[in-house]
């Protein structure tokens, strides 16, 4: 079955938290991780989004770089990638910032429902294999998962994500946040680093690939 590539893109702190103790809309990276970030959306046809992150933050991460914006034209690609919300009932508030931001937005459910007001699409999420098939087949290839940790959490246990790319942040945060939560139960996998990169303010871009058998 063909499937997207899928690369989780996440900044975390030195002990491995993606957000602080209290939770809440975390802002973890700082501008050198924003950067990397942006280079990630330039090049995903789409974003997974978790739909406790977007009912959190209001909004998703847009491509602001002049550049890289440039690259997307040239390349006949739309501005900003599509993002595509994970949900189990699609419901959202109409006045999230993000229902007017400039990018298509697509619904992954396993609700079997037409796309709600302000999705271009809604897209079957009967299994994790099947549905990333579906978005390949619609012409999302590449894709960049943003979080959070469920989402990611369920992917990495699928063994369906290819690549890592952390933004290892200089903070120490404790608390209960891991990038991965408790109860994930993986396979034990290798993974090849692919990049290394210092970036601003002392953080550092760690991207791996998964080695396949
Ligand atoms: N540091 C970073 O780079 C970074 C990045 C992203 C997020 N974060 C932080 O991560 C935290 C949020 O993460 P989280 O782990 O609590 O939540 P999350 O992964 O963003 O979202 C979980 C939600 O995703 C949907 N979902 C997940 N698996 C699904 C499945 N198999 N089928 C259908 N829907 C599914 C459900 O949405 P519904 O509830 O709509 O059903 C579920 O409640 C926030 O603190 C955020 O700021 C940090």
């Amino acid at each position: 079955m063909p499937r997207p590539e899928l690369r989780l893109v996440l900044a975390v702190s030195l002990d491995g938290r993606l957000a602080p103790p209290a939770g809440g809309a975390a802002q973890i990276g700082g501008r050198g991780d924003r950067a990397v970030l942006e280079e990630a959306l330039a090049w995903a046809d789409a974003c997974l989004i978790g739909g406790r992150t977007l009912r959190l933050h209001g909004c998703t991460c847009l491509i602001h770089s002049p550049p890289l914006l440039e690259q997307r034209r040239q390349q006949r690609r739309s501005e900003q990638p599509a993002a595509v919300v994970v949900s189990r009932d699609g419901c959202f508030d109409p006045q999230l910032r993000f229902f007017a931001q400039p990018l298509e937005r697509w619904l992954l459910t396993p609700a079997s429902m037409a796309a709600p007001a302000g999705f271009h699409a809604a897209v079957q999420l009967s299994s994790w294999p099947e549905a990333l098939a579906a978005l390949a087949d619609q012409g999302l290839e590449r894709l960049v998962l943003l979080g959070g940790a469920d989402l990611a959490g369920t992917l990495l246990q699928e063994q369906l994500v290819d690549e890592l790319q952390l933004t290892l942040c200089p903070l120490l945060l404790g608390g209960p946040h891991s990038w991965l939560p408790a109860g994930v139960s993986l396979a034990p996998e290798r993974w090849q680093l692919q990049e290394q990169r210092l970036l601003e303010g002392e953080e550092l871009l760690l991207r791996y690939r998964r080695l396949r058998d």
